[in-house]
């Protein structure tokens, strides 16, 4: 049966939350892998081996969060979850003003909800027991919101305020709350982005020639020449393993100048710079 290092990751049956089970598990954890894709959750389970166990979840549903858990109630065997990685997400690009309040509705039921929904499903075990840990898969746009991928970055942006908040409620109960904020990383996220932004780019678009430069910058410069998902599966680790985690780990580190840009130079000059490197000033 599996013992108290059991990880609930979501979003399990590709890209991060992929590298994130396989490495978990070849730690020695044991890791409940749960998606809406039983065909991408097989074929994790294949490679990962007996320590890795699929659990079918939507975490946008109630329901299907609560069948998940009990899923998972029935291979823990009264013991509890040691941690959640609420990795799921989706992303929603095109310009604020013209992105439907229907593509932001669903952007926060995935990102902000999704992630609300499981946790509340898991913090009554991690009370009772005295202990846990949960880890917020956020963004770098979590705290620099780039121009076309304003709907993304508010959700991050959520994220990271309901870490906070929620770090300062759970730490009486023993449960650590940390926020890992990738940057680009090359998985399948660029290729749901750059067709988001296509709608956008038809004629008549009032964005169109700005966002027709964005998109070239995107599809080259962004996931397609980043790192493997690895980078972030190691800073989860960290997140889970670390006697006092920190609150936030960025991953791959060349990252870390954003952040440290956006928290100490002057917002015009963030803006600016922004604006160059994405080719739409
Ligand atoms: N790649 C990057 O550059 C990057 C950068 C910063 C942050 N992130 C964050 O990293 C996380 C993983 O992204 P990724 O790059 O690995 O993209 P991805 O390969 O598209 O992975 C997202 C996963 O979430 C699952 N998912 C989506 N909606 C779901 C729902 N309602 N319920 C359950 N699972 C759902 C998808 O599986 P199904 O559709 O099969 O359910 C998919 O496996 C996301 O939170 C993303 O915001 C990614």
């Amino acid at each position: 049966m599996v013992g108290r290092k059991a990880v609930l990751v979501t979003g399990a049956g590709t890209g991060i939350g992929k590298a994130i089970a396989l490495h978990l598990a070849a730690q020695g954890f044991t890791v409940f892998a749960a998606g809406r894709t039983l065909s991408t959750l097989g074929a994790l389970a294949q490679e990962g081996g007996e320590r890795i166990i699929s659990v079918t979840m939507d975490v946008t549903d109630e329901a299907s969060v609560a069948k998940g858990m009990e899923t998972i109630a029935s291979h823990l065997d009264g013991a509890s979850l040691f941690a959640v990685v609420n990795n799921a997400g989706i992303s929603v690009t095109g310009p604020i003003e013209r992105v439907p309040d229907a593509d932001w509705r669903a952007q926060f039921e995935t990102n902000v909800f999704g992630v609300m929904n499981v946790t509340r499903a898991v913090l009554p075990q991690m009370r009772a027991t005295g202990e846990g840990r949960i880890v917020n898969i956020s963004s770098v746009t979590g705290r620099l919101a780039p121009p076309f991928m304003g709907v993304y970055a508010a959700s991050k942006h959520a994220v990271e305020g309901l870490s906070d908040a929620l770090r300062r409620e759970v730490k009486q109960f023993g449960i650590k709350v940390s926020v890992i904020r990738p940057g680009f990383v090359n998985t399948g996220f660029g290729d749901q982005e750059q067709a988001g932004l296509e709608p956008y780019m038809k004629e008549g678009e009032p964005y169109r020639d700005s966002l027709e430069k964005f998109a070239k910058w995107h599809h080259d410069k962004g996931h397609k020449a980043a790192p493997p998902p690895h980078c972030v599966a190691v800073e989860v680790e960290r997140a889970l393993t670390d006697a006092s985690p920190r609150t936030r780990y960025t991953a791959p580190k060349k990252n870390l100048w954003l952040i440290f840009a956006r928290n100490f130079l002057p917002a015009p000059l963030v803006d600016a710079v922004t604006a160059r490197t994405t080719g739409i000033s």
